[in-house]
């Protein structure tokens, strides 16, 4: 496995690649791999002939009072992992890499962009957008990977594709838990020992939305009501948003039906986490 940190150096060698045939697959990701990144390695893999994992805390992702100093960083270990789950190459810009000089331009996705995780942090999905543009013009993958556990991001890099006939393929692959329930997220290594414990209430929640549906209650302000004040009950929880919306469009159902998304975005203690499960009614 190779580590390529020049954004030329590595769009040199997809042209290469490409004008043999071979199929790029591409995961993009901000590091501290955890399981449910290495998911989406293995599955690219698994399916293209070079596997290449970006690796790039980005900037303009993360609001003014956001964690973009703290968020967790660590290459040697990412490599490590990256390379057992058989990458064959991360590709790991520096900042100057990406944005240089007066950086002007933008995609953006209007509408699902500003609503649910967008409502609470604005611009974050068009600094999402046009991150993934650049790392698509970039390392030119036939595919890349998105994991469900970001379900409006996956969604969003859908409709920008759609919208703007970009020529990827995008995947979209199962959450990844640990053992308890928890979905696995860079950003759990900020828990403590009790917001640790006190995180599994989202899972909690959504386990209780889906016991719901199950039954055959089919209106969503019932079975928010019910999860509410489930989460409540934890001192360290904040809520910041719960819906339940339609899994292609995000927009808030009135009655359940289709596939459905179960959305959540919960504070615990200072530490923002969002989850989701979807359903089929
Ligand atoms: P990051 O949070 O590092 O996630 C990278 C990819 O891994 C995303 O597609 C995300 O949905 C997926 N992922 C994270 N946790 C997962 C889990 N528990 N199970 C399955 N997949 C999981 O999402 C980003 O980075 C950034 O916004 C990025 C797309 C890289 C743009 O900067």
């Amino acid at each position: 496995m190779k580590l390529i940190r020049n954004p030329n150096q590595i769009q040199d060698l997809s042209l290469k690649l490409k004008s043999k045939g071979k199929r790029i697959g591409l995961v993009p990701t901000m590091g501290y791999l955890h399981a449910g990144h290495l998911s989406l390695v293995r599955r690219a893999v698994k399916e293209c002939d070079v596997a290449v994992v970006s690796i790039y805390v980005n900037p303009l992702q993360f609001g003014p009072r956001e964690d973009f100093k703290r968020y967790p960083r660590n290459l040697k270990q990412d490599m490590l992992l990256a390379k057992t789950a058989g990458a064959d190459y991360v590709f790991a810009p520096g900042d100057t890499d990406m944005y240089r000089g007066e950086f002007l331009t933008t995609v953006g996705v209007d509408k699902i962009s500003s609503i649910l995780c967008g409502t609470s942090r604005p611009g974050h999905f068009t600094g999402v957008t046009t991150v993934v543009t650049k790392l698509f013009n970039i390392v030119l993958p036939d595919i890349s990977y998105f994991g469900q556990k970001d379900a409006q991001q996956a969604v969003i890099i859908k409709k920008m594709v759609r919208d703007l006939n970009v020529p990827v393929a995008i995947k979209v692959l199962p959450t990844v838990r640990e053992p308890d329930g928890l979905a696995m997220s860079s950003r759990n290594a900020y828990l403590n020992r009790s917001q640790r414990q006190d995180a599994l209430i989202l899972y909690k929640a959504l386990g209780r939305a889906r016991c719901l549906i199950r039954q055959g209650e089919r209106n969503p302000r019932k079975i928010i009501s019910v999860i509410k004040r489930l989460i409540q009950r934890v001192d360290s929880a904040r809520i910041d948003y719960i819906d339940i919306v339609d899994a292609a469009d995000l927009s808030s159902k009135k009655k359940i039906t289709g596939k459905v998304l179960v959305v959540l975005a919960v504070f615990i203690g200072k530490f923002r986490l969002i989850d989701n499960i979807a359903l089929r009614v």
